[in-house]
Protein backbone atom coordinates (compact mmCIF):
# COMPACT_ATOMS: atom_id res chain seq x y z
CA UNK A 1 0.00 0.00 0.00
CA UNK A 2 1.58 3.25 -1.20
CA UNK A 3 0.69 6.58 0.61
CA UNK A 4 2.01 10.35 0.13
CA UNK A 5 2.47 11.31 3.16
CA UNK A 6 5.63 13.62 3.53
CA UNK A 7 8.48 14.52 1.77
CA UNK A 8 10.59 12.98 4.55
CA UNK A 9 9.29 9.61 3.97
CA UNK A 10 9.33 9.70 0.26
CA UNK A 11 12.06 7.82 -1.78
CA UNK A 12 13.88 9.38 -3.56
CA UNK A 13 13.17 7.18 -6.46
CA UNK A 14 9.57 7.83 -5.98
CA UNK A 15 9.73 11.70 -5.74
CA UNK A 16 12.20 10.70 -9.28
CA UNK A 17 9.54 8.93 -10.44
CA UNK A 18 6.85 11.52 -10.16
CA UNK A 19 8.73 14.19 -11.43
CA UNK A 20 9.68 12.21 -14.56
CA UNK A 21 5.67 11.01 -14.64
CA UNK A 22 4.38 14.52 -14.37
CA UNK A 23 5.78 16.13 -17.96
CA UNK A 24 4.19 13.06 -19.94
CA UNK A 25 0.82 13.71 -18.20
CA UNK A 26 0.79 17.80 -18.84
CA UNK A 27 1.22 17.29 -22.63
CA UNK A 28 -1.11 14.11 -22.24
CA UNK A 29 -4.17 16.53 -20.89
CA UNK A 30 -7.29 15.57 -22.48
CA UNK A 31 -6.19 12.39 -24.20
CA UNK A 32 -5.23 10.19 -21.68
CA UNK A 33 -4.67 6.88 -22.65
CA UNK A 34 -4.98 5.17 -19.86
CA UNK A 35 -7.83 6.49 -16.75
CA UNK A 36 -5.99 4.62 -13.69
CA UNK A 37 -9.05 5.73 -11.64
CA UNK A 38 -11.55 4.32 -13.89
CA UNK A 39 -14.81 3.18 -11.12
CA UNK A 40 -12.60 4.65 -8.10
CA UNK A 41 -14.15 7.17 -6.13
CA UNK A 42 -11.88 9.29 -3.81
CA UNK A 43 -12.75 10.92 -0.63
CA UNK A 44 -11.27 14.39 -0.51
CA UNK A 45 -11.07 15.12 3.21
CA UNK A 46 -10.28 19.06 4.32
CA UNK A 47 -9.86 20.64 7.89
CA UNK A 48 -8.83 23.54 6.65
CA UNK A 49 -9.51 25.77 3.65
CA UNK A 50 -7.86 25.01 -0.49
CA UNK A 51 -8.14 26.50 -3.77
CA UNK A 52 -5.91 25.06 -5.27
CA UNK A 53 -5.10 21.95 -3.73
CA UNK A 54 -9.08 21.01 -3.36
CA UNK A 55 -9.22 22.16 -7.00
CA UNK A 56 -6.43 20.47 -8.42
CA UNK A 57 -6.77 17.11 -6.93
CA UNK A 58 -10.94 17.24 -7.93
CA UNK A 59 -10.35 17.49 -11.55
CA UNK A 60 -7.37 15.80 -11.43
CA UNK A 61 -9.21 12.95 -10.39
CA UNK A 62 -11.82 13.06 -13.23
CA UNK A 63 -9.68 13.64 -15.22
CA UNK A 64 -7.80 10.12 -14.24
CA UNK A 65 -11.43 8.24 -14.74
CA UNK A 66 -12.65 8.20 -10.90
CA UNK A 67 -14.98 10.29 -8.79
CA UNK A 68 -14.66 12.84 -5.72
CA UNK A 69 -16.29 13.55 -2.73
CA UNK A 70 -15.37 16.70 -1.10
CA UNK A 71 -15.76 15.95 2.57
CA UNK A 72 -15.29 19.25 4.99
CA UNK A 73 -14.17 18.08 8.58
CA UNK A 74 -16.98 19.97 10.41
CA UNK A 75 -19.75 18.79 8.03
CA UNK A 76 -18.80 14.81 8.92
CA UNK A 77 -19.22 13.16 12.23
CA UNK A 78 -14.93 13.83 12.50
CA UNK A 79 -15.89 17.53 12.87
CA UNK A 80 -17.79 16.65 16.54
CA UNK A 81 -15.25 14.31 17.96
CA UNK A 82 -15.49 10.82 16.01
CA UNK A 83 -11.74 9.29 16.24
CA UNK A 84 -10.11 9.93 13.33
CA UNK A 85 -9.25 5.63 13.46
CA UNK A 86 -13.23 5.21 12.95
CA UNK A 87 -13.13 7.69 10.25
CA UNK A 88 -10.71 6.08 8.65
CA UNK A 89 -11.89 2.46 9.10
CA UNK A 90 -15.36 3.47 7.44
CA UNK A 91 -14.21 5.42 4.87
CA UNK A 92 -11.69 2.79 3.97
CA UNK A 93 -14.84 0.69 3.12
CA UNK A 94 -16.14 2.81 1.01
CA UNK A 95 -13.62 4.97 -1.30
CA UNK A 96 -10.66 3.78 -3.09
CA UNK A 97 -7.94 6.38 -1.96
CA UNK A 98 -7.97 9.99 0.44
CA UNK A 99 -6.57 12.88 -0.12
CA UNK A 100 -6.34 14.83 3.45
CA UNK A 101 -5.67 18.36 4.70
CA UNK A 102 -5.31 18.95 8.09
CA UNK A 103 -3.41 20.01 11.22
CA UNK A 104 -1.29 17.16 13.04
CA UNK A 105 0.56 15.44 11.04
CA UNK A 106 0.10 11.75 13.19
CA UNK A 107 -3.55 12.20 12.52
CA UNK A 108 -2.60 11.77 8.42
CA UNK A 109 -0.34 8.94 9.60
CA UNK A 110 -3.00 7.47 11.89
CA UNK A 111 -5.98 7.81 8.88
CA UNK A 112 -3.16 6.08 6.15
CA UNK A 113 -2.56 2.80 8.77
CA UNK A 114 -6.42 2.69 9.49
CA UNK A 115 -8.21 3.07 6.22
CA UNK A 116 -5.76 0.47 4.36
CA UNK A 117 -6.12 2.95 1.52
CA UNK A 118 -3.96 5.13 -0.70
CA UNK A 119 -3.61 8.18 1.47
CA UNK A 120 -2.04 11.56 0.23
CA UNK A 121 -1.07 14.71 2.79
CA UNK A 122 -2.76 17.20 1.09
CA UNK A 123 -1.10 19.71 3.96
CA UNK A 124 -0.31 19.60 7.49
CA UNK A 125 1.15 22.09 9.89
CA UNK A 126 4.32 19.75 9.62
CA UNK A 127 4.57 19.30 5.91
CA UNK A 128 2.86 20.05 2.79
CA UNK A 129 4.45 17.40 -0.04
CA UNK A 130 2.45 17.89 -2.78
CA UNK A 131 3.10 21.58 -3.51
CA UNK A 132 7.11 20.82 -3.23
CA UNK A 133 6.87 18.35 -5.77
CA UNK A 134 4.91 20.55 -7.89
CA UNK A 135 7.43 23.49 -7.06
CA UNK A 136 10.34 21.13 -8.01
CA UNK A 137 8.78 20.01 -11.45
CA UNK A 138 7.69 24.09 -12.38
CA UNK A 139 11.71 24.65 -11.93
CA UNK A 140 12.80 21.93 -13.91
CA UNK A 141 10.23 22.66 -16.33
CA UNK A 142 11.60 26.03 -16.67
CA UNK A 143 15.53 26.17 -15.72
CA UNK A 144 16.21 22.44 -16.11
CA UNK A 145 17.79 20.21 -13.82
CA UNK A 146 17.45 21.71 -10.13
CA UNK A 147 20.10 19.54 -9.05
CA UNK A 148 23.15 21.84 -7.80
CA UNK A 149 21.36 24.93 -8.14
CA UNK A 150 20.39 27.15 -5.12
CA UNK A 151 17.33 27.61 -3.45
CA UNK A 152 16.54 30.97 -1.29
CA UNK A 153 13.84 29.91 0.96
CA UNK A 154 12.39 33.38 2.69
CA UNK A 155 9.98 34.09 5.79
CA UNK A 156 8.67 31.61 7.74
CA UNK A 157 11.49 28.72 7.83
CA UNK A 158 9.79 26.59 10.66
CA UNK A 159 6.58 26.04 8.48
CA UNK A 160 5.58 23.70 6.43
CA UNK A 161 6.15 24.33 2.95
CA UNK A 162 9.73 25.50 4.33
CA UNK A 163 9.95 21.73 5.95
CA UNK A 164 8.83 20.06 2.85
CA UNK A 165 12.16 22.23 0.69
CA UNK A 166 14.31 21.29 3.73
CA UNK A 167 13.58 17.03 3.19
CA UNK A 168 13.66 17.51 -0.50
CA UNK A 169 16.94 18.77 -0.90
CA UNK A 170 18.83 15.65 -0.08
CA UNK A 171 16.82 13.92 -2.76
CA UNK A 172 17.08 16.15 -5.64
CA UNK A 173 20.46 17.65 -4.75
CA UNK A 174 20.46 21.37 -5.07
CA UNK A 175 21.44 23.70 -1.70
CA UNK A 176 18.48 25.01 0.20
CA UNK A 177 19.55 28.72 2.09
CA UNK A 178 16.74 29.46 4.48
CA UNK A 179 16.72 33.24 5.32
CA UNK A 180 13.97 33.31 8.48
CA UNK A 181 14.52 35.37 12.08
CA UNK A 182 15.68 32.44 14.42
CA UNK A 183 12.40 31.66 15.86
CA UNK A 184 11.79 30.62 12.68
CA UNK A 185 14.39 28.67 11.38
CA UNK A 186 14.08 25.22 11.37
CA UNK A 187 15.00 23.16 14.35
CA UNK A 188 18.45 21.80 14.25
CA UNK A 189 17.24 17.45 14.31
CA UNK A 190 15.45 18.27 11.32
CA UNK A 191 17.52 19.75 9.58
CA UNK A 192 20.14 16.58 10.59
CA UNK A 193 17.48 14.34 9.57
CA UNK A 194 17.07 15.63 6.07
CA UNK A 195 20.88 15.76 5.56
CA UNK A 196 22.23 17.44 2.17
CA UNK A 197 23.35 21.23 2.05
CA UNK A 198 21.31 23.60 4.10
CA UNK A 199 22.40 26.72 5.25
CA UNK A 200 20.18 28.98 7.96
CA UNK A 201 20.89 32.53 8.13
CA UNK A 202 19.35 35.33 9.62
CA UNK A 203 20.97 37.44 6.57
CA UNK A 204 17.94 37.64 3.69
CA UNK A 205 20.59 39.13 1.56
CA UNK A 206 23.27 36.22 2.01
CA UNK A 207 20.65 33.53 1.31
CA UNK A 208 19.55 35.30 -2.01
CA UNK A 209 22.82 35.82 -3.23
CA UNK A 210 23.44 34.51 -6.61
CA UNK A 211 19.99 32.16 -6.31
CA UNK A 212 18.41 30.51 -8.63
CA UNK A 213 15.37 30.14 -7.29
CA UNK A 214 13.57 32.81 -4.74
CA UNK A 215 10.77 31.09 -2.92
CA UNK A 216 8.29 32.79 -0.40
CA UNK A 217 4.94 31.28 1.87
CA UNK A 218 2.98 33.47 3.96
CA UNK A 219 3.91 34.12 7.16
CA UNK A 220 1.09 33.41 8.83
CA UNK A 221 0.29 29.75 8.61
CA UNK A 222 -3.35 28.60 8.81
CA UNK A 223 -3.78 27.84 11.95
CA UNK A 224 -1.64 30.24 13.59
CA UNK A 225 -3.79 33.36 13.14
CA UNK A 226 -3.58 34.07 17.37
CA UNK A 227 0.23 34.67 16.64
CA UNK A 228 -0.51 36.76 13.27
CA UNK A 229 1.04 40.37 14.96
CA UNK A 230 4.27 38.90 16.34
CA UNK A 231 4.56 37.08 12.84
CA UNK A 232 4.21 40.05 10.90
CA UNK A 233 6.74 41.54 13.80
CA UNK A 234 9.60 39.53 13.12
CA UNK A 235 9.42 38.43 9.82
CA UNK A 236 9.14 42.32 7.79
CA UNK A 237 12.53 42.04 7.19
CA UNK A 238 11.97 38.95 5.28
CA UNK A 239 10.31 39.87 2.17
CA UNK A 240 11.09 38.68 -1.52
CA UNK A 241 11.11 42.25 -2.98
CA UNK A 242 13.59 44.01 -5.81
CA UNK A 243 16.68 44.29 -3.41
CA UNK A 244 16.64 40.69 -3.49
CA UNK A 245 15.76 40.02 -6.97
CA UNK A 246 18.59 41.96 -7.72
CA UNK A 247 21.39 40.16 -5.39
CA UNK A 248 19.89 37.06 -7.02
CA UNK A 249 21.17 34.79 -9.96
CA UNK A 250 20.65 37.15 -13.40
CA UNK A 251 17.38 35.49 -14.64
CA UNK A 252 16.55 33.65 -11.36
CA UNK A 253 13.02 32.31 -10.76
CA UNK A 254 10.62 33.91 -7.93
CA UNK A 255 8.24 31.60 -6.67
CA UNK A 256 4.86 31.45 -4.63
CA UNK A 257 2.99 28.63 -3.29
CA UNK A 258 0.05 30.93 -2.76
CA UNK A 259 -2.01 32.44 -1.43
CA UNK A 260 -0.07 35.61 -1.29
CA UNK A 261 0.13 38.58 1.14
CA UNK A 262 1.18 41.54 -0.99
CA UNK A 263 3.47 43.60 1.56
CA UNK A 264 4.04 40.99 3.71
CA UNK A 265 6.27 37.77 2.30
CA UNK A 266 6.25 39.42 -1.14
CA UNK A 267 5.63 42.94 -2.57
CA UNK A 268 3.04 43.61 -5.20
CA UNK A 269 5.52 44.59 -8.14
CA UNK A 270 7.91 41.81 -7.77
CA UNK A 271 4.35 39.64 -7.51
CA UNK A 272 2.92 40.78 -10.47
CA UNK A 273 6.49 40.96 -12.88
CA UNK A 274 6.32 37.15 -11.35
CA UNK A 275 3.14 36.28 -11.99
CA UNK A 276 3.46 34.21 -15.14
CA UNK A 277 6.03 31.73 -13.07
CA UNK A 278 3.61 31.63 -10.17
CA UNK A 279 0.52 30.75 -12.15
CA UNK A 280 2.01 28.29 -13.78
CA UNK A 281 3.41 26.84 -10.63
CA UNK A 282 -0.44 26.81 -9.66
CA UNK A 283 -1.67 25.24 -13.36
CA UNK A 284 1.18 22.88 -12.35
CA UNK A 285 -0.58 21.71 -9.14
CA UNK A 286 -3.01 19.73 -11.73
CA UNK A 287 -1.05 17.98 -13.56
CA UNK A 288 1.45 16.78 -10.62
CA UNK A 289 -1.58 16.04 -8.56
CA UNK A 290 -1.87 13.82 -11.74
CA UNK A 291 1.28 12.17 -11.47
CA UNK A 292 1.02 11.25 -7.84
CA UNK A 293 -2.01 9.67 -8.00
CA UNK A 294 -0.92 7.34 -10.83
CA UNK A 295 2.09 6.50 -9.05
CA UNK A 296 -0.14 5.51 -5.77
CA UNK A 297 -2.21 3.36 -7.50
CA UNK A 298 0.28 1.22 -9.93
N1 LIG B 1 -0.73 26.32 -2.30
C1 LIG B 1 -1.83 25.72 -1.80
O1 LIG B 1 -1.78 24.59 -1.27
O2 LIG B 1 -2.97 26.43 -1.96
P1 LIG B 1 -4.41 26.09 -1.34
O3 LIG B 1 -4.30 26.33 0.14
O4 LIG B 1 -5.33 27.04 -2.02
O5 LIG B 1 -4.73 24.65 -1.63
N1 LIG C 1 2.06 27.57 4.94
C1 LIG C 1 0.76 27.84 4.38
C2 LIG C 1 0.61 27.16 3.07
C3 LIG C 1 -0.69 27.44 2.36
C4 LIG C 1 -0.81 26.68 1.07
C5 LIG C 1 -0.31 27.38 5.36
O1 LIG C 1 -0.15 26.33 5.96
O2 LIG C 1 -1.31 28.10 5.51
Amino acid sequence: MKHLLSIETLAKSDLETILADSVGIKQARGQHAKLPLAGQTWAMLFSKSSTRTRVSFEVGIRELGGQAIFLPASEIQLGRGEPIKDTARVLGRMVHGVVFRTFAQSDVEEFAQYASIPTINALTDREHPCQILTDIFTFQEQRGSIQGKVVAFIGDGAGNVATSWAFAAAKAGFELRIAAPKAFQPPADLVQRAGGKIVLTEDVKAAASGADLLYTDVWVSMGRESESAERVRQMSGYQVNAALVQVARPGALVMHCLPAYRGKEIDEATFESNAQTIFDQAENRLHVQKAILSWLVR
